[in-house]
């Protein structure tokens, strides 16, 4: 089952108000999703997208209660500003991005996702996509997939496991996780520590079928592009790569003085301007990571659209 994490937090931070519109990007499970369609009441409108078809099922059925005020759609949030158009949505008081996959999908052996339970090699979030994971392993040149291995796992063995990788792909192609957990293992000569040493490999392989950062950077210009003055951006991230890239977005909004060198200062900023609201993440709290250890990743960050 998925829980939603930090939820209290993020209704701190998106503060949905009664009769407000709010868009949540992520509605996986459908657990902020719930908390929101609540709060915004009967006059209120959410529109929750998901690229996963299977993630706006059970969506589906836990906002049962307030099916009228929730709008369902499969997109990207990449493409969030089509689907409000579609959907009559000019402006919104709010938008949420929980990124990163659900326990439901990391969870199904058969989604691909998971080196501890072996299934096919595909990864996709979005099934109607063509790529998968065992199309990226089986036809990238090793510089190729070193790369990517570096880049999106920040994976110090990556040259070694890419080595592999080809050396392996030659006698038979790789269809399983398990086939891959297994060859980072014995390139890591055994498991040490808590970690599993594919848990990077999977990461990386992960975020280039599904283009998450990509996704992230389409998704958060769109996200301000939406906003009203005054509505927030609540963006949750599970490590340091989106992380990164959420709070240069709001840094790069939020503007800076910079010097002149005639004298003097002049602001520099990208437009829309926003206001940061969390000058570090927000974390959860030991009591929530003990119930739910994948919340012990997550950061949370907001800001506000200024005008
Ligand atoms: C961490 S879960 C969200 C959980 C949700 N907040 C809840 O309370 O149940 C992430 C969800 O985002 C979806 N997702 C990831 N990237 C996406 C994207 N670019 N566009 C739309 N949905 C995406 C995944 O399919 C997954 O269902």
């Amino acid at each position: 089952m998925h829980r939603a994490v930090l939820a209290n937090e993020v209704m701190h931070w998106l503060a949905p108000r009664r009769g407000g519109v709010y868009l949540d990007g992520t509605v996986g499970g459908g657990g902020h999703a719930g908390v929101i369609a609540e709060a915004i009441g009967p006059e209120g409108r959410l529109l929750a997208l998901d690229q996963d078809a299977e993630a706006l099922v059970r969506a589906r059925a836990v906002l049962g209660q307030w099916e009228k005020r929730c709008t369902l759609v499969q997109s990207s949030f990449a493409d969030m500003a089509a689907a409000a158009a579609a959907s009559g949505v000019e402006k919104v008081d709010g938008v949420l991005l929980d990124i990163g996959i659900s326990s439901n999908q990391l969870d199904d052996p058969g989604r691909g996702f998971s080196f501890m339970r072996d299934g096919p090699l595909d990864m996709r979030m979005d099934r109607g996509k063509a790529l998968t994971a065992a199309d990226l392993l089986n036809t990238l040149p090793e510089g190729g997939l070193a790369d990517l291995l570096r880049r999106y796992g920040e994976e110090p063995r990556a040259r070694a496991i890419a080595r592999r990788v080809v050396q392996e792909r030659s006698q038979a192609p790789f269809v399983r996780t398990a086939q891959l957990a297994d060859l980072v293992m014995r390139v890591y000569g055994g498991r040490r520590g808590r970690i599993h040493p594919a848990t990077q490999t999977f990461q990386a392989l992960r975020i280039a079928v599904n283009g998450e950062l990509e996704a992230l950077e389409k998704g958060l210009e769109a996200g301000l592009g939406l906003l009203a003055p005054g509505g927030r951006m609540v963006v949750i991230s599970f490590h340091s790569l989106e992380d990164r890239i959420v709070k240069h977005f709001f840094a790069e909004h939020q503007g800076r003085w910079e010097s002149l060198p005639e004298g003097g200062q002049k602001w520099v900023g990208l437009t829309p301007p926003v206001e940061v609201l969390t000058r570090r993440p927000v974390m959860a709290s030991e009591e929530e990571c003990q119930m739910n250890p994948r919340a012990r990743s997550a950061k949370l960050r907001a800001a506000e659209r200024k005008d």
